[in-house]
């Protein structure tokens, strides 16, 4: 538990607008602040900051709370790492009382990672054990220097050899099993060393902590080419990408993206330091924004199969959305870039960066390679799914550019694309529309409500629900009312499981706070999607003057007659014939 106290302090000296600024533009409206969503994308802003109540929320995807869970949202953190985050941005140390520390010191597992990198390390460079690691190692190319540089190990062919070495240099069980080096075998209980007969690449982050390790076998003993740490205290594999300690020094230019390790280390190795790579994973948009954070233009180096150009497509997306520029980069001749390197050389890579192709023309020439230009036919189909790849830009002079040059390549008129073109965005506009129409019936009837996926199933009594937690939030005369009990209100007469369990979260913490009620506590229990949902639905009620007793009083009388009609006659419809109401109701 953190002091509440310390958590109004560090919620009034980061005032959220100022918070808000670290990720998005804000623009005054009236006496509050309007953005651009920084959760997801959108050209006009339907992200209010409400500067009075110091919250946020955004209309469009439904993100909102206060600082805590804006800052929980946008660093992806847990509350308390978002309370310790905020309290460094003011300068205010906080203290987590033993009862509920964070189960885990994570100093001891940098110098823990960092003892496991040493002895792969000295396994691969002295001990008999890692003959296979140095064998390998030779096979692929990797020079010494290039080892030590990416303090390259080798994890040796052994269920017991890291384990009994980080025992004696006092780490625990439960500690080695939290940073994924060391299992528990499920029959016998007894540990064993994850990482076996692979050569070992240690995950270093930007202020050079070791925080997690990539092992690729020697052989082919596993299926499993690769095995890389899954998540643990120190690891969001998410949130990080391979060698950017390294890139972040020379990338604010540009930055090149490959898929694995060897490709980033052969691109290093071969002079080209700005290359990172993610960890085993598609990039993710945590990913795109931290490489925004550090470079203008990304070139995405994905592998020379369908795979990689699919993914690229995905890459491209991802960056643009940070307001970042891409290329994307054409192996030829080569499955990846650590083969085509080694095959042509550096040289023959740079000419490669120099002919990147634009995030249009790569776009361009995936839709060309699908259709046989010779036929008329495929012609006619390649323009139709041009057209519509042009009706997604944005910029109209950008459009005509793209246009003029599709034109002259296909020997057409540009006049006749362009009248295409803007067919088809009138067509997606109509359909945005309709879109936005069923999504705001959606949205009403609570159809596909993820957070209270039973919304839908009792309308009327998760509506009342809803108004009974905002009222409860926002006046204590209201969370005094229903400590009396039973008789007014009580977790047995919500009608669904989400309700239940705000319902109790709430009255939970007003029985047990020593000091005033503080909503934001309530991020310790739930997710920042549920804190969210918590700002929605206290704005439904913030304009209405009367928040007090008698509509409390009148709200849970009308849950109780909710919860007792469920209880007679389960809802007569299902969620599933629900659904298939209101979308005929919204064809009408
Ligand atoms: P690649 O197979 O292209 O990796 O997979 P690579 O680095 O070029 O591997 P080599 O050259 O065969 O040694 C790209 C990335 O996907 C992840 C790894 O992060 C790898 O670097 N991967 C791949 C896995 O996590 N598991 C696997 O089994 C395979
Ligand atoms: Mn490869």
């Amino acid at each position: 538990m953190i002091d509440p106290k310390i958590v109004e302090e560090i919620k009034a000296r980061n005032p959220i607008e100022d918070v808000m600024a670290q990720y998005a533009v804000l623009k005054r409206a009236g006496s509050n602040m309007v953005c651009n969503c920084p959760f997801h994308s959108e050209k006009t802003p339907s992200c209010t900051v409400f500067t009075a109540r110091q919250s946020f929320y955004c209309f469009g995807c439904g993100a909102g709370g206060d600082v805590i869970s804006l800052v929980r949202r946008a660093e992806g953190l847990e509350y308390v790492e978002a309370l310790e985050y905020l309290g460094r941005r003011a300068g205010i140390e906080v203290i987590t009382s033993d009862s509920d520390a964070p189960r885990f010191d994570k100093r001891r597992f940098y110098e823990m990672n960092k003892a496991a990198a040493r002895y792969f390390r000295d396994i691969l460079f002295t001990d008999p054990m890692g003959a296979p690691g140095r064998e390998y190692a030779e096979k692929r190319g990797l020079d010494t220097e290039t080892i030590k540089h990416f303090g390259i190990g080798f994890a040796p062919d052994s269920f017991s050899s890291l384990y009994p070495y980080l025992k004696d240099l006092g780490y625990t069980d439960e500690e080695m099993n939290a940073a994924f080096l060391v299992g528990k075998s499920t029959k016998t209980g007894r540990p064993f060393d994850m990482f076996r007969k692979r050569l070992m690449f240690p995950i270093i982050d930007v202020s050079g902590n070791v925080i997690a390790f990539g092992g690729r076998i020697v052989d082919d003993s596993d299926p499993r080419k690769y095995l890389n740490s899954s998540d643990t205290p120190v690891f969001r594999k998410r949130k990080n990408l391979y060698a950017l300690r390294y890139a972040k020094n020379s990338c604010a230019e540009k930055m090149i993206l490959c898929e694995g390790y060897m490709d980033v280390i052969a691109l290093h190795a071969a002079g080209f330091e700005n290359a990172v790579a993610t960890l085993g994973t598609a990039i993710t948009p945590d990913q795109a924004r931290l490489m925004a954070k550090y470079t203008k233009k990304v070139v995405i180096c994905y592998d020379n199969d369908t795979a990689g150009q699919t993914a690229a497509e995905k890459a491209i997306r991802l960056i643009n959305e940070t307001g970042t520029e891409t290329s994307v980069l054409n192996i030829k001749g080569a499955k990846d870039p650590d083969e085509f390197i080694k095959k042509f050389g550096a040289p023959a890579f740079s000419k490669l960066i120099g002919e990147s192709k634009s995030k249009f023309r790569f776009t361009l020439d995936s839709i060309l390679s699908k259709y046989d230009l010779s036929e008329t036919d495929g012609k006619v189909r390649a323009l139709g799914a041009i057209c519509k790849m042009l009706a997604g830009v944005y910029s109209s002079a950008e459009r005509d550019i793209y246009t003029r040059e599709i034109a002259e390549e296909l020997g057409v008129k540009p006049e006749s694309i362009e009248a295409d073109t803007k067919k088809i965005m009138r067509r997606m506009e109509r359909e945005r529309k309709n879109n936005e129409r069923e999504e705001a019936l959606r949205q009403a009837s609570g159809i596909g409500d993820r957070i209270n996926p039973e919304f839908v199933s009792n309308i009327a009594g998760a509506n009342t629900e809803e108004q009974i937690i905002a009222l409860l939030l926002l006046k204590q005369e209201n969370r005094d009312l229903a400590k009396k009990g039973a008789d007014m209100i009580s977790a047995e007469d919500f009608v669904t499981e989400f309700g239940k369990k705000l319902f109790t979260a709430i009255m939970e913490l007003e029985n047990n706070s020593s000091s005033e009620f503080n909503e934001s506590e309530l991020g310790a229990v739930l997710t920042v999607d549920e804190m969210a949902r918590l700002e929605k639905m206290k704005m439904r009620r913030y304009d209405l003057t009367e928040n007090g007793e008698k509509e409390f009083i009148d709200l849970c009388a009308a849950l109780r007659a909710e919860s007792r009609k469920k209880k007679t006659s389960e809802s007569s419809l299902s969620a599933d014939e629900l659904a298939k109401y209101f979308s005929a109701l919204n064809k009408k």
